[in-house]
């Protein structure tokens, strides 16, 4: 894709009033004058998460502190290689809160994402709303989806928002995704339809690399303004005559390759450009509910993707009134190996333990790219919204490569929960996350097939997850222990913890293991524990899925939790996932 930039200056008013220069969160209020929730929390003291794994350690010199007090508390856990795991969980010291954002998803034109597992059309038989399906937005509500990041992808740097709106819509061509026939039959009035629907706030893509300037200023005009503009009137005939909101704006996508191959200064000056001109006009949007502006950031750790956060963020400290950011994106797959070779169904142990280890990369990644950001921004006001991630496998047999279709097992599950607990431990500035893609495309939620629908075996992590959203994260400190396959090592468990709203205590414990169960002892301190209820979800075999003829193979079930004297204990099986509600 070859941008084709023609800059056209869209001479409007200055309004300061405009200008937001903090993520949309409760702590923005008071950002300015107190530190973060983080250090509030723990003045002059360590808060880091304490996670001791045997082979690996993710420790600060502050954590090591803390290490050596709860390792020598845990002097009774039984030699490496056992079944018994302790965690200690201290519910009065309270973290950054984890952003229901991060349980955003991601939909693009590309095969049937949008096209059959959305849009159906309002003469179809499947049961629709005004063209979009019926189930699917049933399922997605369930999950309380906060965002959806539309219309891409490498799609959004190729869309052009006119041929989308109206009676007669243009036929085009989607050359990114298997070259097939674009419709625009679901273009600005349909997303926004479906997004209701659901319940979600739009997270908008304009086009930087084969767009102007002008194309995506008049696109916000006409979604937002009450003004008696003629994009307005325009937007009232086509059957909305109330402003959209927008929450989210990506100014461009991955514009270092599919979104114009950029220098980091060239992709810099068009950011400029676009966050001073694309503005939202809505009359709700101007103080607290806000747009925010998320520029495209890394794609990987290489020295390129660093010099891209050091050129962004470098700006953005120095940074005048006219052009401000709030995010920057990240995008980051779980493919083990470039071109995808890792199968989605059929494989073994082997295959299980390397892909997972290839996903706990994610944490590094963040904390460099974070640290990066530190330097620039110590008060963590632009956030990171890692609005790519997810696995990304060959596509399945006799489907169109360019559809990016794969199937979805209990090992994207567990990678799902991996990637969350990693997005919620980095909460304070991990504040918005997107996997790829919401329904039949790569590491989907749910699976069409005509009038056939399944949810995956990640639709239920999201689903279990439910409480943790907007939840305030709590320091959990455990010995994970180590689970070995050939010459894969990882830890054994995986876990975090947070209070809700309502005071109750959520933990997520995952168990990597495949081969073997563990014993839970978790000591609560700080609460007053009275009950606990849990769920877990595994399957027979690592590669289970949910089929249209067998859809609830990788379900979720309630098992027992008991407190007693202060302590949660629990089993969890192989492999499997579970969601402790404390009470
Ligand atoms: O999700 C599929 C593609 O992956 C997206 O279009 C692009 O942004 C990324 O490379």
């Amino acid at each position: 894709m070859f941008a084709e930039k023609i800059l056209m200056a869209f001479p409007l008013a200055y309004k300061p009033e405009f200008i937001v220069d903090c993520w949309r969160h409760e702590i923005c209020d008071d950002f300015e004058e107190k530190p973060s929730s983080k250090e509030r929390a723990l003045p002059g003291c360590c808060f880091d998460l304490l996670r001791v794994v045997s082979h690996q350690a993710w420790l600060s010199p502050c954590t090591l502190v803390v290490a050596v007090a709860v390792a020598s508390a845990f002097l009774t856990v039984p030699a490496m290689g056992s079944e018994k795991v302790e965690l200690s969980l201290e519910a009065s010291t309270a973290g950054a809160q984890i952003d229901r954002n991060i349980f955003g998803q991601f939909v693009e034109h590309l095969g049937h994402g949008v096209y059959g597992g959305i849009w159906v059309g309002p003469d179809s038989t499947i049961p629709n709303a005004r063209g979009i399906r019926n189930d699917v937005v049933a399922a997605l509500k369930a999950i309380k989806v906060p965002n959806v990041r539309w219309p891409g992808g490498c799609f959004a740097d190729e869309y052009h928002w006119r041929n989308g709106i109206g009676q007669q819509r243009a036929v085009t061509l989607n050359p990114n995704w298997g070259g097939v026939i674009e419709p625009n039959t679901f273009g600005t009035h349909e997303f926004m339809d479906f997004i209701e629907q659901v319940g979600a706030e739009a997270y908008v893509s304009v086009n930087v690399g084969s767009g102007t300037p002008r194309e995506a200023a008049e696109w916000m005009e006409y979604m937002t303004t009450v003004q008696p503009t003629t994009l307005e009137k325009e937007r009232a005939a086509n059957g909305h005559p109330a402003p959209y909101k927008v929450g989210y704006l990506g100014i461009g996508n991955e514009s270092w390759d599919c979104g114009g191959n950029m220098t980091p200064d060239y992709y810099l000056s068009q950011l400029k450009i676009y966050s001073r001109f694309v503005r939202n006009f809505n009359p709700t949007q101007q103080d607290k509910q806000q747009m925010l502006k998320i520029a495209v950031g890394p794609g990987g750790g290489e020295p390129r993707w660093t010099e891209w956060t050091q050129t962004i963020m470098k700006a953005w400290q120095q940074h005048t009134w006219s052009w401000d950011m709030n995010g920057l994106s990240m995008h980051s797959y779980t493919v083990g190996k470039w071109p995808p070779a890792f199968t989605s169904v059929g494989f073994g142990e082997k295959e299980y333990a390397e892909i997972l280890k290839s996903t706990l990369e994610m944490d590094e990644l963040i904390a460099k790219h974070s640290a990066i950001m530190d330097e620039y921004d110590p008060q963590k006001k632009v956030a990171l919204a890692v609005d790519e991630w997810g696995a990304w496998y060959v596509p399945l047999p006799n489907t169109n490569p360019g559809f990016l279709v794969q199937q979805n097992s209990l090992r994207d599950a567990i990678l799902a929960a991996l990637n969350l607990n990693i997005f919620a431990r980095h909460a304070d500035r991990v504040r918005m996350a997107n996997i790829a893609q919401m329904v039949n495309v790569l590491q989907a939620m749910i699976i069409t097939d005509k009038e056939k629908m399944v949810l995956t075996p990640t639709y239920y992590v999201f689903k279990m997850y439910v409480p943790f959203q907007g939840a305030t994260f709590l320091p959990v400190a455990f010995k994970a222990g180590t689970y070995r396959h050939d010459d894969v090592t990882l830890p054994r468990v995986d876990a975090i913890a947070a209070k809700d709203t309502n005071g109750k205590l959520w933990l997520e414990i995952t168990n990597l293991d495949p081969g073997q169960a563990v014993e839970v002892e978790a000591t609560l301190t700080g609460f007053q524990a009275k009950s606990a209820t849990a769920e877990t979800l595994t399957a027979p075999k690592v590669d289970s899925v949910n089929t249209f003829e067998a859809p609830d193979i990788v379900v979720p079930k309630s098992v027992s939790a008991k407190i007693e004297g202060g302590k949660l204990t629990l089993h969890l099986d192989p492999k499997s996932i579970t969601v402790i509600s404390v009470q």
